[in-house]
């Protein structure tokens, strides 16, 4: 195991440039399975969770080459049809392979992800998606069997309790690329990774049109030629170290990212109280201290974004006044409270809202990770509370973000990475 050690109160400044984005890279990894030809994917970021998806379309076929950033994937037959339990357990994302499989071989068996520290994570809208175009799926000691004669398109709705499903909206159209005919996907995500991955798709040769409305539509066709794609930067870490700066009060320039994924997020740190001047590639921040407490009512793109509402809680913890977070999209998406609380945070939890009571400063403590943005809240805290923080089980941080601390010290954190 290991852990950060950090020392609170050190202003951060300087540049840093962001990463290929984790959740265009996962999809995108999983949906070059759809063709024989040769694929070259770049800005890929070296994540455990990429690793851990190229480990997946290995044992199925897959032939990867993965270094500076780009992967070379040629799958010219598939091996396997299955995604093992051990591989998905670890990373849900590896259903992403579902459609791509359909399509190639005409079946599947995937295992089901199962839910994970921030709730159930259920699957239905993936298999109420697949089975209108025609996919037979049953579920049998934990495993999702999946087969299709043929793949028909068809309308599909996606809307879900909660809104859209980023997850099932890629899924159905991955597997509607293959598909004979048209499918129209209504009520469908609009978050940039799945722009990306409709990008992706039709540089390949496929017809999908509509991506980052609600409404997509999938002409299927088979013919795919060889590609060579970029994938788009990823906002949430500019997002997290946009609200380091802000933590800090330090000025730093936000290299390599698309300022109009940001939106929200630069919208409410200027409520706060910071000063964001945005570039074509670039966001400058400034934090001028925390004025203002805010009001955060998370929801689906171009809502404010679930991944960003811990990161915004390290920071609300210490601006003066009482803001609200209100989580709609997961059930337990606030473990980082009780651990901020432990640095010295006046945090109150009722149902899906979190009220936060600014505090003049943070204690630095031993905390311990839980999932991938509750522990870069806490890596947050650790950069503006007194004295020493020591962060634990930061394997869930290799999962998001590439060579974190080494970046936080390229912008003057006291920061480092231990063995426990
Ligand atoms: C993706 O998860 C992201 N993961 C998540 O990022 C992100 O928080 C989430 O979208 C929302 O933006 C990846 O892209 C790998 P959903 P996903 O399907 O696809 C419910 C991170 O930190 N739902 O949009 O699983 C679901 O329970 C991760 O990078 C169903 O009810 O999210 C949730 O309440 C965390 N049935 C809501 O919809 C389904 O079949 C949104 O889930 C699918 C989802």
């Amino acid at each position: 195991m290991q852990r950060f050690v950090i020392e609170g109160g050190k202003r951060l400044s300087g540049r840093v440039s962001i990463s290929g984005a984790k959740n265009s890279a996962l999809p995108i990894i999983a949906a070059s399975l759809l063709t024989a030809n040769r694929v070259v994917l770049n800005n890929i970021p070296d994540l455990v969770d990429v690793r851990m998806m190229i480990e997946l379309i290995e044992y199925l076929g897959a032939k990867v080459e993965f270094a500076h950033h780009t992967i070379k994937i040629h799958t010219p037959k598939l091996k396997r049809i299955d995604a093992p339990y051990d591989i998905v357990r670890k990373m849900r994302a590896s259903y992403y392979v579902l459609g791509a499989l359909l399509v190639r071989a005409r079946r599947a068996k995937v295992s089901l992800p199962g839910g994970c520290a921030i709730g159930p994570r259920p699957v239905d809208l993936h298999i109420k998606g697949l089975r209108a175009l025609g996919v037979d799926i049953d579920i049998e000691d934990g495993f999702i069997n999946a087969q299709a004669r043929r793949l028909v398109g068809h309308d599909v709705n996606l809307q879900g309790p909660k809104g859209t499903s980023v997850g099932a909206t890629i899924n159905v159209m991955i597997a509607a690329a293959g598909a004979q005919g048209e499918t129209v996907i209504n009520s469908a995500a609009c978050e940039p990774e799945i722009v990306d991955v409709a990008d992706f798709l039709n540089a390949m040769g496929f017809d999908i049109s509509g991506q980052g409305t609600h409404t997509i539509i999938i002409r299927g066709q088979a013919s795919t030629r060889d590609v060579e794609y970029g994938i788009i930067p990823d906002r949430i870490e500019a997002g997290t170290f946009a609200v380091a700066a802000a933590l800090t009060r330090g000025r730093i320039t936000i290299e390599n990212c698309r300022p109009d994924h940001l939106t929200i997020i630069l919208a409410k740190l200027e409520e706060i109280g910071g000063k964001m001047t945005r570039g074509e590639k670039t966001v400058d921040v400034r934090g001028y201290g925390r004025k203002q407490a805010i009001n955060i009512y998370v929801a689906p793109y171009p809502g404010f974004p679930t991944d960003m509402q811990a990161q915004f809680m390290a920071l609300l913890s210490i601006t003066p006044g009482t803001s609200t977070i209100k989580e709609t999209i997961f059930e337990n998406r606030f473990m980082q409270a009780v651990e901020l609380m432990r640095m010295g945070a006046d945090i109150l939890i009722e149902g899906d809202t979190a009220v936060v009571n600014g505090v003049r400063k943070l204690s630095g403590t031993y905390l311990m990770a839980s999932d991938l943005r509750a522990s870069a809240s806490l890596v947050l805290a650790g950069l503006v509370a007194k004295g020493k923080t020591i962060v634990r089980r930061i394997y869930h941080l290799d999962r998001g973000y590439e060579k974190f601390e080494i970046k936080l010290r390229g912008l003057g954190a006291c920061i480092k990475r231990q063995r426990e």
